[in-house]
């Protein structure tokens, strides 16, 4: 994995680190960008030596959105046809979890990038915002759709028509990050928290993502029923028989993934 060159991406333990790494743009995210960043997390997805996936950026920027030079010149149709915002779906068919380990600006892009991974760790100084209406247009990677999903529709309206943002506090509060903590930690924090779902039942962890997203996606009786689906099937894994095993004889399950 050495060939990136706006990313560095290192492997701890069972967990797999991306950093954001074009510090003089404030990782914007310009095209070569999300599609290494995209490149690096299949890779991780698809190695069963990782468990669970960290992205961060640096202490003062997470990310200060879509690359503005890049798109500066761009026609509707080059926007259309470069699958500059197909990427971020791409992000979305990762079966391990993702923690955004955000400190400084997350912006525009930046902020869409990390409400599209699974949970969010803000250092103490982390702004949240979408200031896409400063330029002319709007959020065009979920800012619309998965924020306001998240803090529901009054303040979304002011996030999004009048770029309102939100300091880690706020985000803590409204539900948009699960934990803050300080500058010289938020990082470590992340890893730690991925190393312990990295060391849960993997297939286990797989469906139990698939399932929370589902609840994003259709009605409750729809939701209940594909539950009770996954539910069922993991009685058809030897994880199950170990968990339950493990949990009866009074020891550490060994989980093998099958
Ligand atoms: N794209 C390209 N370059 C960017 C950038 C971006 N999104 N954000 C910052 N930079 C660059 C600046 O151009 C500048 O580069 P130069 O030194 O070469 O001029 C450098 O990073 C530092 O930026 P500033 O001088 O502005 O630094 P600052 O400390 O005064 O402000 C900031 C920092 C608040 C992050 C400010 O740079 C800013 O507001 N950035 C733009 C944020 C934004 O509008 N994001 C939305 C982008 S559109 C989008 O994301 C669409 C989508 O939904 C996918």
């Amino acid at each position: 994995m050495g060939e990136y060159q706006t990313i560095l991406t290192e492997v701890h333990e069972r967990v797999g680190l991306i950093r954001l790494n074009r510090p003089r743009a404030f990782n914007a995210l310009n095209a070569q960008l999300m599609q290494e960043l995209t490149d690096a997390l299949s890779a991780f997805d698809a190695d069963p030596a990782i468990g669970a996936i960290v992205i961060t950026g640096n202490e003062k920027v997470f990310a200060a959105g879509a690359d503005i030079k890049e798109m500066a010149a761009a026609t509707a149709a080059d926007m259309l046809t470069s699958g500059y915002i197909d990427l971020f779906d791409r992000i979305r068919t990762v079966s391990k979890p993702i923690i955004a380990a955000v400190s400084g600006w997350a912006l525009g892009g930046g902020f869409e990038l990390a409400m599209t991974c699974d949970m969010i760790v803000a250092s103490e100084t982390a702004q949240f915002g979408q200031p896409e209406i400063n330029l002319g247009i709007i959020p065009g990677a979920g800012g619309t759709q998965r924020l306001t999903r998240t803090v529901g529709k009054y303040l979304a309206m002011e996030i999004v028509l009048n770029d309102r943002r939100l300091k880690a506090e706020e985000a803590l509060r409204f539900g948009l990050v699960n934990r803050v903590v300080p500058v010289e930690r938020y990082l470590d924090e992340a890893l730690a928290l991925a190393q312990q779902l990295a060391a849960r039942a993997p297939l286990a962890l797989r469906i139990a993502k698939e399932a929370v997203n589902r609840a994003l996606e259709t009605s409750l009786t729809e939701g209940l029923a594909y539950e009770r689906r996954v539910f069922y099937l993991l009685f058809a894994t030897d994880d199950q028989k170990e968990g339950m095993a493990a949990f009866l004889e009074k020891r550490q399950p060994q989980w093998q993934g099958k």
